[in-house]
C-alpha cells in the first residue's frame, strides 16, 4: 500500500492507493474516528460490484451501514437527488453519528462531498472513488458540486474528505473507454509536472492497459501526489496554482460543447484532443520543440485515445472556446507546455494561431 498525506493544516488526510483496499475498509475509518454509522452513497452499478465487501468490512468493524442509490448518470449530480437524500439522512440520524462514504466514480464524489459538506452545516465524509479518473483526479482535493441546468458545478463547496481510499483492484471493472478516460488525466500529470511519470506511461502502456496492479499503483499514486502537491498549495483556487491543471482543458471542454454534449467524445476524449490542440498552438508560438509535441500525440495515440477530432467543424470548437468561464476580461487562457513535465500560462493567443491548430487536427 502507499500513502500520500494532502498537507492542508486542520484538514489535512491520507489518501491510500492498493490492491484490494475495499476489503480493508472497516479497519481503516475506524482508524479515523469519524462516527459510528456509515451512509454510503453509491449507484446501482457500483453497488452490485463492491456494496457485499464493503459493507461486510464496516460491520465487521463494529459500524452501521446505510445504503443509498443514486442514478448511474451525470444527472444525477442535481441539487434535487442532494434534496432527497438530505432529507432522508435527516430521518434516519436520530441518536446516530453519522459520517458518509462515496463509493463509486466522479459523479458519486461530487454528490455526496456536496451532502457532506452542506448536512448540519458539514459532516466528515470519506471517499473510495473506484474510476481511474475519480482516483486520480476528483477524489482528490475537496471540490464538491452539483450541476445546474445552464453549466456543470455551478453550485458548491471546498469540503476536504478525511481520507481516500484508492483501491486499484476495482479498476479491473471498469470498461477499457472508461480507464482511457482516466488515462488522459494521468498523461496530463505528466506533461505538466512529471517527466518520469510521462516516460513511464511511454515504456510501460501495455502493461497497464492489460490491468496490471503494480502498474496501476504507480500511475495512481505518482498521479495523486501532483495533484496533492497543487491542491495543497492552493486549496481555495485563488492564487493560479491550480490552473496548471486545466492544461489539454481549455480546447477539450470546447469540444465537449462544440459536438453538443452528444456523447460523441467523453471528457477524457476530448481532453486527449485538448492536449494535441495545446501542443499545436505552443509549436506555433514557438514554446516547445516539435519532437517533445509529438511524444505526446504518440502516446496519445497508442493509449487508444484520439488525436483527430471527427464529427466537429473547427470553427464550432473556436466558437465554443470564446464561452470558456474561465476567461477573464474577453482575454483567452491557455496552459501551455514548454517541454514533457513544465507548463506555462500564456493569456491572449490570437486567435488565428488557435483556429488553424483547430483545423489541423481536424480528420479529413
Ligand atoms: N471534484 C473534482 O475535482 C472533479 C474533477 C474531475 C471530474 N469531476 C467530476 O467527475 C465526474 C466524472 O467522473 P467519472 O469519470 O468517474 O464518471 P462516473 O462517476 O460517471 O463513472 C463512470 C461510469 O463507471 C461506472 N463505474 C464506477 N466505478 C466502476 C467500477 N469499478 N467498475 C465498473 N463500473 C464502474 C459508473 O457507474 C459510471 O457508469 C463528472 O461529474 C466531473 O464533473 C470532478
Ligand atoms: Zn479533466
Amino acid at each position: 500500500m502507499k500513502k500520500i498525506r494532502v498537507l492542508l493544516g486542520k484538514r489535512s488526510y491520507d489518501i491510500l492507493i492498493g490492491r484490494g483496499l475495499i476489503d480493508e475498509c472497516g479497519r481503516i475509518i475506524k482508524g479515523l474516528k469519524i462516527g459510528t454509522d456509515a451512509v454510503v452513497i453509491t449507484n446501482s452499478r457500483v453497488a452490485a460490484l463492491y456494496k457485499k465487501a464493503l459493507e461486510r468490512t464496516l460491520k465487521k468493524s463494529g459500524f452501521t451501514v446505510r445504503f443509498e442509490l443514486i442514478a448511474d448518470s451525470e444527472r444525477a449530480k442535481s441539487l434535487s437527488t442532494a434534496g432527497k437524500i438530505l432529507e432522508r439522512i435527516s430521518r434516519y440520524d436520530v441518536n446516530r453519528r453519522i459520517f458518509i462514504i462515496a463509493l463509486g466514480g466522479g459523479v458519486v464524489g461530487d454528490l455526496a462531498g456536496f451532502v457532506a459538506s452542506v448536512y448540519k452545516r458539514g459532516i466528515p465524509y470519506v471517499q473510495i472513488p473506484t474510476t481511474l479518473l475519480a482516483q486520480v483526479d476528483s477524489s482528490i482535493g475537496g471540490k464538491a458540486a452539483v450541476d445546474l441546468s445552464v453549466a456543470k458545478n455551478l453550485v458548491g463547496s471546498f469540503y476536504q474528505p478525511r481520507a481516500v481510499i484508492s483501491d486499484v483492484s476495482a479498476i479491473g471493472t471498469l470498461s477499457s473507454r472508461q480507464i482511457r478516460n482516466g488515462l488522459a488525466e494521468i498523461i496530463k500529470y505528466g506533461v505538466i509536472r512529471d517527466a518520469s511519470l510521462f516516460a513511464y506511461l511511454e515504456n510501460n502502456y501495455k502493461r497497464i492497459l492489460a490491468l496490471d496492479g503494480g502498474a496501476l499503483e504507480h500511475i495512481v499514486h505518482r498521479s495523486g501526489k501532483i495533484k496533492a502537491g497543487i491542491v495543497a498549495r492552493d486549496e481555495f483556487d485563488r492564487e493560479s496554482v491550480r490552473a496548471v491543471l486545466n492544461y489539454g482543458h481549455t480546447i477539450g471542454h470546447a469540444v465537449e460543447a462544440g459536438a453538443g454534449y452528444s456523447g460523441r467524445y467523453n471528457h477524457g476524449e476530448a481532453v486527449a484532443l485538448g492536449m494535441v490542440a495545446a501542443g499545436r498552438i505552443a509549436a506555433a508560438l514557438g514554446l516547445i520543440k516539435e519532437p517533445d509535441a509529438g511524444r505526446v500525440e504518440k502516446l496519445i495515440k497508442n493509449i487508444g485515445l484520439p488525436v483527430l477530432i471527427k464529427g466537429v467543424s473547427a470553427s464550432k470548437i473556436y466558437d465554443a472556446h470564446l464561452h470558456d468561464k474561465k476567461f477573464s476580461g474577453g482575454k483567452n487562457r491557455f496552459v501551455l507546455a514548454t517541454k514533457i513535465g513544465s507548463v506555462k500560462i500564456v493569456d491572449g493567443v490570437a486567435g488565428s494561431i488557435i483556429l488553424d491548430a483547430l483545423k489541423s487536427c481536424i480528420k479529413r
